[in-house]
């Protein structure tokens, strides 16, 4: 999805939940906020924020920092959204059903987690020796439990600092990886398409162009330390480092 395209009105989600009202959530928020400025024209997105408060405790808090957010209960993101992002720290994922993050119109949940300084991980997202980086192990073990709508990898190499400076009108735009397991591996392979073409889609509103590309374990570059995290790529740079096409 190149700058020059517009973003696909159509895999828009309309209403985006985020769980964690912390500094990547409320980024994200704030960048939903953003969309008509950055990308006219485009409907309405609705930003829900759940934490572990409840939700006129988060509502103060996104008050100062997202403040077109609207504070829920964690069990209405499911119920409401169409795209649910999980912005929670890695060490407190044993806190977070999966299953919960599933509703009816949910057609992608987001891992935007990083593994970040000395945080104690829950022992099954521990470096194995797959060596597969910790998003393939929450998917895997996400799916597992029983989720069956797709896990997109997708905002977790740019900081709530550059999701609110980097957003672009048109180009020059930075680009985001918007990663997904082959499809032709999934039981549902349309079901993993609309999910990337949602998240995609909503990246591309929020001002950077998406790179999609299949194999989580393509997103060891992106996971702190390496080469496509903070780091503002343009999307041949950043396709070439997740070692797809540009158009893959
Ligand atoms: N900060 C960034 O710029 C950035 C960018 C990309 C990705 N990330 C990733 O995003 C994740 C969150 O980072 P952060 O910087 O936002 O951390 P943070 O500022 O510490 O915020 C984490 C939030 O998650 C909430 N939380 C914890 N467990 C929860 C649960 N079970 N249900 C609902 N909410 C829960 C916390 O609520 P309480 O305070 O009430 O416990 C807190 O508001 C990390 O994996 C990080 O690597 C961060």
């Amino acid at each position: 999805m190149s700058s020059s395209e517009p973003a696909a009105p159509a895999a828009l989600p309309r209403t985006v939940g985020i769980l964690g009202a912390g500094r990547a959530g409320t980024g994200v928020a704030r960048a939903i906020a953003r969309i008509p400025r950055l990308s006219p024209g485009l409907p309405e997105v609705r930003a829900l924020v759940a934490g572990t408060r409840r939700p006129s405790a988060v509502q103060r808090h996104l008050t100062v920092y997202a403040p077109a957010a609207q504070a829920v209960a964690a069990e209405e993101l499911a119920a409401r959204a169409e795209v649910v992002v999980v912005a929670v720290p890695r060490e407190d994922l044993d806190d977070v059903d999966p299953l919960a993050l599933a509703g009816p119109g949910v057609r992608a949940v987001v891992d935007m987690t990083n593994t970040w300084g000395e945080e104690i991980l829950p022992a099954w997202l521990e470096a194995g020796p797959d060596d597969a980086p910790g998003t393939a192990r929450i998917a895997a073990r996400w799916a597992a439990a029983g989720l069956e709508v797709p896990v997109v990898r997708a905002l977790s190499e740019v900081s709530h600092h550059d999701l609110d400076v980097h957003g672009r009108a048109a180009a020059p735009r930075r680009a985001l990886a918007v990663g997904t397991v082959p499809a032709a591996d999934a039981s549902d392979p349309g079901a993993v398409v609309a999910a990337r073409d949602a998240v995609a889609a909503l990246v591309t509103a929020m001002g950077f162009d998406a790179v999609p590309y299949e194999g989580l374990e393509r997103a060891a570059v992106l996971e702190p330390g390496g080469a496509g995290f903070g780091v503002a790529h343009d999307a041949r740079e950043l396709a070439a480092l997740l070692g797809v096409g540009p158009r893959d």
